[in-house]
């Protein structure tokens, strides 16, 4: 199976990328990412030499970009990882690229596999197209779409995009919406990573209004392996929810990693709440554990522990992007190339 990943310098596309070399012999992939803030080809560096695996450098929003990579190669699948994908940066830092990259990138998308033959479209979305949660109840594929910042509307828009890609020209899609990640590679800027940052560093920890905000978090390569199950088993035109069952407060996961760490919690700084910031996610997965036979393989008291670690052990994966020294690595690798 030829595979065109977008956005796979990030952090849940480079996890996909390695479980997928690891699992299937017969692959092979490309990786068109257009190494924003958030790409980092360092998470990458053990599989570079692996020749089932080829980086293109390039915009899925660039519309001649995306048609040059499926002219060249033909694809049997093009998986969408490629986003602007920070809640708090498209409620602060402007929102025109997020409107760029998640909607039009895939309708491009969209339309030059369509141009080209690719049999498979695969959308990784997420349960903030769902918007916010009472204090009951999970998130179904059939529950209301109602996204509640801007990141989470360009996604929701992308998802009817991919909707009308199928009903319009029959196109195989899928769309998967997972809950939180966590894991290896996550850029710092988000929940897990950057309290783990901040707490070895001895710095406060951000924790937004009162930080009982639930959130539901899934370790990075079981989310993976639901993706990678939906490509090769999802029926077309189908949505499938992802999520492990660990819904819980903010608060609770930023003392788990203080207790892990063995830092005091009195590292912690309640700051002003997030705008619109979602009260609760909580995910349904039933429908791909019935029908695909999916399951996580982590409980998040393993995954917390494996990702701390992590974190413990690639310090300078985090103090080069800590210190912006990380974008000097495609420079590095690619100068004269
Ligand atoms: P990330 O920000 O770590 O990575 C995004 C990647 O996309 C980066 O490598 C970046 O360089 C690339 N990119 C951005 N704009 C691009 C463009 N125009 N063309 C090509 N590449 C571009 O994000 P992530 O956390 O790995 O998320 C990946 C996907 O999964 C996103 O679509 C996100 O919406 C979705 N998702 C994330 C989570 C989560 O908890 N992180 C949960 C559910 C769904
Ligand atoms: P984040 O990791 O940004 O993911 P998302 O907004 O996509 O859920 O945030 C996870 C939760 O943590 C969210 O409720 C906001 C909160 N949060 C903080 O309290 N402090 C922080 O510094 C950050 C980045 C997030």
């Amino acid at each position: 199976m030829k595979i065109l990943v977008t956005g796979a310098a990030g952090f849940i596309g480079s996890n996909f990328v390695r479980y997928v070399l690891k699992r299937h012999e017969d692959v092979e992939i490309i990786n068109f990412d257009m190494l924003t803030y958030a790409g980092n080809l360092e998470n990458l560096s053990d599989v570079e030499e692996d020749r089932r695996y080829t980086f293109i450098k390039g915009d899925i929003a660039d519309e001649n970009a995306v048609r040059s990579v499926l002219a060249s190669t033909r694809m049997d699948a093009i998986v969408n990882f490629a986003a602007e994908s920070h809640v708090d940066r498209s409620l602060h830092m402007g929102v025109e690229a997020f409107i760029r990259t998640n909607i039009l990138g895939t309708q491009i998308l969209l339309d030059a596999g369509r141009e080209w033959g690719v049999a498979r479209y695969m959308q990784v979305s997420t349960d903030e197209v769902y918007g916010s949660l009472g204090a009951q109840g999970r998130f179904s594929e059939s529950s209301p779409i109602a996204p509640n910042n801007p990141y989470a509307a360009t996604k929701a828009g992308a998802d009817f995009l991919v909707r009308a890609a199928r009903e319009s020209y029959g196109i195989d899609v899928v769309i998967t919406r997972c809950s939180n990640n966590y894991g290896p590679y996550q850029f710092p800027e988000k929940l897990i990573p950057l309290m783990i940052a901040n707490a070895l560093e001895g710095k406060p920890l951000p924790v937004y209004g009162d930080g009982m905000q639930v959130r539901d978090w899934i370790y990075v390569e079981d989310h993976c392996s639901a993706i990678d199950l939906a490509l090769r088993k999802g029926a077309p035109g189908e949505i499938y929810n992802i999520g492990a069952m660990n819904d819980m407060p903010n608060l609770h996961v930023v003392k788990l990693i203080l207790g892990h760490l063995h830092k005091p919690e009195s590292l912690i700084r309640h700051v002003t709440d997030r705008p619109g910031h979602d009260r609760r996610y909580a995910m349904d997965a039933t429908k791909i554990q019935n029908d695909l036979g999916w399951k996580p393989a982590r409980d998040f008291e393993e995954g917390i522990k494996l990702t701390i670690d992590w974190y413990l052990s690639n310090r300078e994966w985090l103090d080069r992007i800590r210190s912006g020294a990380y974008a000097q690595y495609y420079e590095n690798l690619y100068a004269g190339r």
